[in-house]
């Protein structure tokens, strides 16, 4: 291939511009204390900077204390969680990567054990090393599965309060430097209760038709677009299909993704599933790339930008994505943490010649380039 990858040519959003087409997916790292970033959170984001990233976005990152999943999740519903995020997103910024945060509730998949602490519902037992179980919340008081907390069903005066804390967490999102925010609306956490009739068994105005089941979600929406200044762009995750008999289907999808954007939302990046069991359970048939078709569906049928998510891992998959015009935007997850210099490689293994280092910190640049010659010398180039 001669001519510049369309992965790596760049993308603007209102007045952002992202370098290139490879944005790092949320990932929760369960390891936040009182919902701080610290250390951790630092070195495992910033390396996707220097890996090339064009945008980062941070982990699902709570409004409120019990919208936590579990008790490491960072959490944005203080003005002290600002700080040490700052730091982070002044870090991205700085190296090229524009900073983005995911900003959600669990609702009643909250309360859970850390995966590798078990991946369920938190007990009394889990107390013991001072994850102690929370009352959850929800559209309706129905637990995800049997052993699972039952949740106590929302009041409109709540609802009321969460819309605050979204927009609330949005205006700290702007204050701690971030560039875009994403709205989880995905994976079977709270927003995703209301939407899908799974989970939603209300009787009120927040129940009932897809208009309904749609309203929280998109005051939710409306919240954040008011308190995000009108030339940032605002991305929201969904899970196109639920891949439940009864379940949230792509044409509700197409309906969601038509109002987002009529609030003001910029582009929706298209995961799946997630309504029923953990947090990390698969509902589809998993293979590569296998769910790019929904942000194609999307793309086209709500005249939206989109991300595609999902087992991306081959560059040349990646660039297909971009240039057939099925995504706008490309997300890793699990292929970052294998290889957080993924975007760089990628952008090496699309372009024909000697492996160019002129784009890559100078820090890292200078030797490698130096080295691709004492490589080609002896044959391995
Ligand atoms: C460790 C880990 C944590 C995750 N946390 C989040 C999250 O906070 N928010 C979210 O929307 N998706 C989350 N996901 C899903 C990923 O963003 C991504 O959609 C999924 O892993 C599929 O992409 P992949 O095949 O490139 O990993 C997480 C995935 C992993 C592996």
């Amino acid at each position: 291939m001669s001519h510049k990858p369309d992965l790596f040519e760049p993308l603007t959003l209102k007045s952002v511009t992202l370098p290139n087409r490879v944005v790092i997916s949320p990932m929760c790292q369960y390891s936040a204390e009182e919902g701080l970033a610290n250390d951790w959170h630092f070195a495992h984001l910033a390396q996707f900077a220097l890996g090339g990233a064009g945008a980062v976005i941070l982990e699902a990152t709570a409004v409120a204390p019990e919208g936590r999943i579990t008790h490491g999740d960072l959490g944005l519903w203080n003005d002290a969680q600002i700080v040490p995020l700052r730091r982070i997103a002044d870090f991205l910024a700085s190296h090229g990567s524009v900073p983005a945060i995911q900003i959600g509730h669990a609702g009643r998949k909250g309360s859970a054990q850390r995966p590798w602490r078990g991946n369920l519902s938190l007990t009394g037992a889990d107390a013991a090393y001072g994850d102690r179980p929370w009352q959850t919340v929800s559209a309706s008081p129905v637990p995800v599965s049997q052993d699972w907390h039952v949740p106590s069903e929302l009041t409109e005066e709540q609802l009321e309060v969460l819309c605050t804390a979204f927009s609330e967490t949005t205006r700290r999102a702007l204050a701690a430097g971030f560039q875009m925010v994403e709205l989880h609306a995905a994976h079977g956490y709270l927003l995703h209760q209301f939407l899908s009739p799974l989970s939603n068994f209300r009787t009120d105005r927040f129940g009932g038709s897809l208009e309904n089941r749609m309203r929280f979600p998109i005051a939710v929406g409306r919240a954040m677009r008011d308190a995000w200044p009108s030339e940032r762009p605002l991305l929201a995750r969904i899970s196109c299909v639920d891949g439940m008999d009864g379940g949230w289907t792509i044409e509700d999808s197409l309906v969601f993704a038509r109002a987002l954007k009529e609030v003001g939302f910029d582009l929706i990046d298209c995961s799946s599933g997630g309504i029923a069991g953990a947090a990390t359970a698969a509902r589809l048939p998993r293979e590569l790339g296998f769910q790019v078709e929904m942000a194609e569906a999307i793309r086209n049928g709500a005249d939206m930008p989109t991300m595609a998510v999902g087992l991306i891992i081959d560059p040349q998959m990646a660039e297909a994505i971009i240039r057939d015009g099925k995504a706008d935007l490309v997300a890793i997850g699990r292929e970052a943490l294998h290889n957080p210099f993924w975007p760089r490689h990628a952008a090496q293994a699309l372009t024909e010649g000697r492996r160019d280092y002129t784009d890559w910190p100078d820090q890292y640049g200078w030797w490698l380039s130096r080295r691709e010659a004492v490589l080609e010398k002896i044959g391995r180039g």
